[in-house]
């Protein structure tokens, strides 16, 4: 699919005062705060995309039976701009996010939005809101996404949909100070089964995990830690991010991709930078049990989670119905702090691309 758009322009008559914005960026947390315009372009099985359009942040229009609100015809993205020293701004390997949504479209039985279309839409919109870009440790974050919106209770795949942009400064995803991140192993609940949508990013899945994750903020935890649906014993993904472990012989290991696991942006561009230092990465199967008997004879050092929102966090206790343990000291460990600082670097344009991840808005 090769179809380009024109975007009409639509500026904000009013945007934020450049004061109240500022007051704004000062502490924004996750998702709280949006910029002052939005990306919207239609679909429909007719006309194919068209309709696009930069224009003032505004609710939007919707039909009761719009097919989303009722059979979750839904998929996003999330991918970061960050500001530059020189006053631009770049995003992070956005390439990736728009083939990973095509693929989630796919799934979802959702039409095909072009790259050059996806990558356009987040580049008129960081370049539009680039002063709603945070000084310091903060970033945009950019949400595409995609609903079905035709008027129609049938099942089956909507012939209309929405794309949309839209952009929300961010700092730190966890609200903890604490120095590593609490984790709780959910033997109740799944997250996704094979056939099923778990490699999609679809709104749906999240909805899934929200009484698990739920579950592991009663029990104190930050995040819930999802098992296979299958066997209920190999660790699959938290929540919303990744999870990666370090062994005492400094190798690494992540679980492997088979249509369960949500395939990583951050989780990718790690296995990449950790292969760069020489480090050693295994794909491979890790069980809950493996975890905790490792985790107490010292193979395991150290464990973290990853994702756009979470980049790298360290996970400093794992807490299930069958008791607590702590990986290594209960903080962050050198490894994690080694592979945060190289990710980081090239995120903020503050060491050599040498794997062209970085895209000039
Ligand atoms: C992201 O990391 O961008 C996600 O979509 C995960 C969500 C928990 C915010």
């Amino acid at each position: 699919n090769t179809q380009s758009v024109k975007f009409a322009r639509v500026p904000h008559p009013s945007p934020l005062p450049a004061a109240k914005r500022a007051e704004l960026l000062k502490n924004p947390g996750f998702g709280r705060v949006f910029t002052d315009h939005m990306v919207t372009i239609h679909y429909s099985d007719a006309e194919g995309w068209h309709d696009a359009k930069i224009e003032p942040r505004a609710p939007i229009p919707m039909d009761p039976a719009a097919a989303v609100l009722h059979y979750a015809q839904e998929i996003f993205e999330g991918l970061k701009a960050y500001r530059t020293a020189d006053g631009g701004a770049t995003l992070f390997r956005p390439e990736e996010n728009a083939r990973r949504f095509q693929q989630s479209a796919k799934r979802l039985a959702m039409p095909i939005l072009p790259e050059s279309v996806f990558l356009e839409a987040c580049d008129l919109l960081v370049s539009t809101d680039r002063a709603w870009i945070p000084d310091g440790d903060g970033s945009l974050y950019l949400r595409p996404f995609m609903f079905a919106n035709e008027n129609f209770l049938g099942v089956k795949p909507s012939s209309g949909y929405l794309f949309m942009v839209i952009a929300s400064s961010v700092g730190s995803y966890f609200k903890t100070d604490a120095p590593a991140v609490s984790v709780w192993v959910s033997t109740e609940y799944t997250r996704a089964a094979p056939g099923g949508t778990g490699a999609a990013k679809c709104g749906g899945n999240y909805a899934a995990s929200l009484l698990a994750q739920a579950e592991a903020t009663k029990h104190g935890c930050d995040q819930v830690v999802f098992l296979d649906a299958v066997e209920q014993r190999w660790i699959e993904e938290l929540g919303g991010m990744n999870v990666f472990f370090v062994f005492d012989d400094g190798s690494l290991s992540t679980p492997p991709l088979g249509g369960t696991i949500l395939p990583g942006i951050t989780r990718s561009s790690l296995i990449t930078l950790a292969k760069d230092k020489g480090i050693k990465v295994r794909e491979e199967r890790y069980s809950i049990d493996q975890w905790r008997t490792d985790a107490g004879t010292g193979r395991l050092r150290e464990a973290f989670a990853c994702g756009t929102a979470a980049v790298v966090t360290p996970i400093g206790t794992v807490r299930s119905k069958d008791g607590e343990f702590k990986i290594g000291n209960g903080g962050s460990g050198a490894k994690t702090e080694e592979l945060k600082a190289a990710l980081v670097g090239i995120q903020r344009s503050r060491a050599p691309d040498p794997h062209g991840w970085i895209h000039k808005v």
